[in-house]
């Protein structure tokens, strides 16, 4: 996607005037602001009615600029050097003299750090001296964005500035490891867990004990507010029907996350067709069961606790 200079210089005036705009990354959409200001960081929070307890996520141009902030480690560097820019997200440990506005780690002495890849977001992030706090830019627990549409769709009116970067790549938030001890990882997402594991060369277990710890791991999520079923062969008449393997027969009430079983194109689908589906009023969604492996644990993770009632 060709960058457009003038709405890049536009979003930057309105992220040094203490205001948050919609920022486009390659996994989602995000709702940024200055981290290093109360006042900036304080409106994400009101704008999607997050509760002040559920720290956010920082985004860096490189590591140079988050030395500032960070204690950084060596699984940090190895990994850091291998998936950065990336869709990878490091819990690490916060400076004493850090600038991090202390409502965006809710006073922890931990801080989440991303380095996103969109060409758009790398230019914007190169030409600013502070990082951007910046959770996805839905209201709390619905639909992540994945186009600048999405996020119009969300705030409307009271959202002062999307800058448009196309549709989000991988479609799926970050993949999120905790490297203040021993590395653990606590959201699936948008890099595969193999590689992952492959490069640490440690064992990295991820079940649901771990998200017990996270307050941001819990509760309902990425939800349509639809009841969703999940692994069903058989869909009842009136419900939509998201699915991945080719029908004989065909219905305007089936989704098709791929259709040729490809698990990265169906990670990119999935937000898409949960907003489609939302729009068009169903009562009930149904899901196909989708292989456990690869992408398609992160889309299973993101469907479940979108189903949680
Ligand atoms: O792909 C992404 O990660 C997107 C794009 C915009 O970068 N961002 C995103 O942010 O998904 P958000 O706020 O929707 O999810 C951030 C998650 C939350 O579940 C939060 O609880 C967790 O990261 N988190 C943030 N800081 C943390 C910390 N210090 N310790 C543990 N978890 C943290
Ligand atoms: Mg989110």
């Amino acid at each position: 996607m060709k960058i457009n200079n003038s709405s890049i210089k536009k979003s930057i005036n309105y992220l040094k005037n203490n205001e948050c705009i919609g920022i486009p990354t390659e996994t989602v959409y995000g709702l940024a602001a200055n981290a290093y200001s109360s006042s900036a960081v304080s409106k994400v929070f009101k704008l999607k009615k997050r509760p002040k307890k559920n720290p956010l996520i920082v985004h860096y141009y490189s590591k140079s600029q988050l030395e500032r902030d960070c204690h950084l480690n060596k699984n940090f560097y190895k990994l850091y050097k291998k998936f950065c820019p990336g869709p990878l997200t490091f819990i690490l440990r916060l400076k004493n003299n850090s600038m991090i506005d202390n409502k965006v780690t809710n006073k922890k002495k931990s801080l989440a750090v991303r380095f996103p890849k969109h060409p758009v977001i790398r230019s914007l992030l190169n030409k600013i001296d502070f990082p951007l706090a910046a959770p996805s830019a839905n209201i709390s627990s619905s639909i992540s964005p994945v186009t600048k549409n999405d996020v119009i769709d969300e705030f409307g009116k009271k959202i002062k500035y999307v800058l448009n970067g196309g549709r989000s790549n991988i479609g799926l938030e970050s993949t999120i490891i905790d490297l203040t001890s021993k590395p653990k990882i606590i959201r699936l997402g948008g890099l595969n867990l193999e590689y992952l594991k492959k490069i640490l060369n440690v064992r990295l277990n991820y079940n649901s004990d771990t998200k017990r710890d996270y307050p941001g791991q819990r509760r309902l999520h990425y939800s349509p507010g639809i009841p969703i079923r999940l692994n069903i062969k058989d869909p009842k008449k009136n419900s939509a029907y998201i699915l991945i393997n080719k029908k004989k027969f065909t219905s305007k009430n089936f989704f098709y996350l791929t259709k040729n079983k490809n698990l990265e194109e169906a990670g990119k689908n999935l937000y898409k067709i949960l907003r489609k589906i939302k729009k068009r009023k169903f009562k009930l969604i149904e899901v196909e069961k989708i292989p456990n492996i690869g992408i398609g644990r992160t889309i299973n993770d993101r469907l479940q606790r979108a189903s949680i009632k």
